[in-house]
């Protein structure tokens, strides 16, 4: 598909509440998203609202996708913007990531998705090649934003990948293409070995790709 122009994100305001804490505002999709960083834990790189988080919620927008009683997954979640906004349009979502991240996503899913839907959301535990297989098979989506970036994990990244999803299964991946942290090898040579992959979106300014994957058809779900 042809790169189409990014519209800038709608961040109005960051205001500070206290010295451990930082909340940005974003509209997508008609919704207004809260979301705060919280530095107390030396989150790290999970403190930071990615680029590529806001370009694939664009994508979203733009493209009008529902994920309405549909069955979602997103990995390496950081603050949960993009699990927070599938569960607004409509997911049954399981926002995941490192344990010492769960508490700032769970912060973030409180604030932003009203009482009446928060039994669509779920914050657990998973850690890439350790224990996907503690999760389902069946996933109708596969969300991750900014999650290739590091050489080391891709062969665990690949294996939970493998291990969620069925052949009707649509993996969204959007990457910042840094050649250094090798996000264009694995776009390009890993994961087309294991899974059929297009470019849909490029922000040229940004060098964010969005993919949709799906699974090759002699994939077999892992034992
Ligand atoms: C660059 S941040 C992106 C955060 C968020 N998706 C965004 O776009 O703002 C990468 C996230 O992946 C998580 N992550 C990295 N390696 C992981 C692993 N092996 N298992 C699970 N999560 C991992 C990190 O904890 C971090 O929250």
């Amino acid at each position: 598909m042809q790169a189409q122009p990014e519209k800038k994100h709608s961040s109005t305001c960051d205001s500070k509440e206290d010295s451990n804490k930082l909340e940005s505002r974003y509209q997508f999709c008609g919704n207004a998203l809260r979301i705060t960083r919280d530095f107390s834990n030396n989150l790290g790189i999970s403190a930071i609202i990615w680029e590529s988080g806001l370009v694939l919620c664009r994508y979203f927008e733009q493209e009008k996708i529902s994920f309405s009683g549909k069955k979602v997954i997103e990995l390496g979640s950081g603050t949960g913007i993009v699990g927070i906004l599938a569960i607004l349009l409509g997911g049954d979502v399981t926002l995941t990531d490192q344990p010492v991240v769960l508490n700032q996503i769970e912060f973030n899913v409180t604030s932003n998705i009203p009482v009446s839907i928060i039994q669509r959301s779920k914050v657990s535990d998973l850690r890439w090649g350790k224990n996907e297989d503690q999760f389902p098979t069946d996933y109708d989506f596969i969300l991750g934003s900014d999650i290739v970036y590091s050489p080391h994990d891709f062969p665990s990244l690949i294996k939970t990948l493998q291990h969620l999803s069925n052949q009707n299964t649509i993996i969204y991946i959007s990457s910042k293409m840094r050649e250094t942290m090798g996000a264009i090898d694995f776009h390009e040579k890993l994961l087309p070995q294991h899974f059929n992959s297009e470019l849909v979106h490029r922000n040229e300014e940004k060098e964010i790709n969005v993919y949709k994957v799906t699974k090759k058809a002699r994939e077999q779900p892992s034992a």
